[in-house]
């Protein structure tokens, strides 16, 4: 699927799926839960490298991590789910050359078919247009935006007329300079509607309600691994509790095993 294959998705009313992969092993749990969209979100700085925002991972540690999800895939290509992957901080921000460079890069080398990026301003919307001339698409992402939580916060976004207002009129220009879709993070449900009621491009949601186009989480969230919950996206699983109880009974095992080595040692693990 390329990516602009998704406005078709919206205008038959077909809900996007989008979760987020860092490697081999979530990009397979992904695949095989049927996902439209793969996102190697910069939260990998966060879910996996420890960071407490997403600002300090690099294009290369994002590249990284693109080439493992690409590995992680089981179906033939035209199968897969579309990979998406974010533009790190500093990667686009500084101009369109170095956006176009970055993406290329990303591109290039590994199975990223379109970025990801942050913001509506003026600047940002010369460096899309840049990108969808040289044939990168682009997805854009209006409200929370974490590269900006200096200035933002991590709470919910647009709470004014003014600056719902102003999310309104970047999607419109975000649509306009060729972006295939927009992810709205942390902002009123009544505006992401109104937006998607303008817009022909898909409204991806994450904490912004359900009148959306689609919806997209970070699995890490979902599987409740993560170390901070965000308020909008609840676990589906207490997955950590999960793991540590069975790598804990494993462990335990063992120690029982050590101090009476007569135990059977079949019954060491399950048949899985
Ligand atoms: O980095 C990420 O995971 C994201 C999602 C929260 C949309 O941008």
């Amino acid at each position: 699927m390329i990516p602009k294959e998704l406005i078709r998705f919206k205008e038959v009313g077909k809900p996007i799926t989008v979760l987020t992969a860092w490697d081999s092993i979530s990009a397979s749990l992904v695949e095989a839960a049927g996902a439209d969209v793969v996102l190697v979100g910069d939260s990998l700085a966060m879910v996996v490298l420890g960071h407490q925002t997403t600002l300090p991972v690099t294009l290369e540690q994002m590249l990284h991590h693109a080439k493992a999800v690409g590995r992680g895939f089981s179906k033939p290509i035209s199968e897969q789910p579309l990979v998406v992957c974010d533009l790190p901080f500093l990667s686009y921000q500084c101009g369109e050359d170095k956006a176009v460079e970055a993406a290329g890069t990303l591109l290039k080398n590994s199975c990223t078919a379109a970025v990801k990026i942050e913001g509506g301003e003026s600047e940002i919307i010369k460096v899309i247009k840049r990108l969808i001339k040289m044939g990168i698409p682009v997805m854009g992402h209006l409200g929370l935006t974490p590269q900006s939580v200096h200035q933002l916060g991590y709470t919910q976004q647009a709470e004014d007329k003014i600056s719902q207002q102003r999310i309104l009129e970047q999607a419109i220009e975000l649509e306009k300079a060729g972006c295939f879709s927009i992810v709205l993070e942390h902002i009123p449900s009544t505006l992401c509607g109104l937006i998607k009621n303008n817009l022909k491009i898909p409204i991806i949601g994450i904490g912004a309600g359900e009148d959306c186009d689609g919806q997209v989480r970070v699995t890490a969230d979902l599987l409740g691994l993560s170390e901070k919950q965000p308020p909008f996206s609840k676990a589906l699983i207490p997955g950590k509790r999960i793991c540590i109880e069975a790598l804990k009974a494993w462990v335990d095992q063992q120690q029982h095993l050590a101090t009476n080595p007569t135990t059977e040692s079949s019954q060491q693990e399950s048949d899985y």
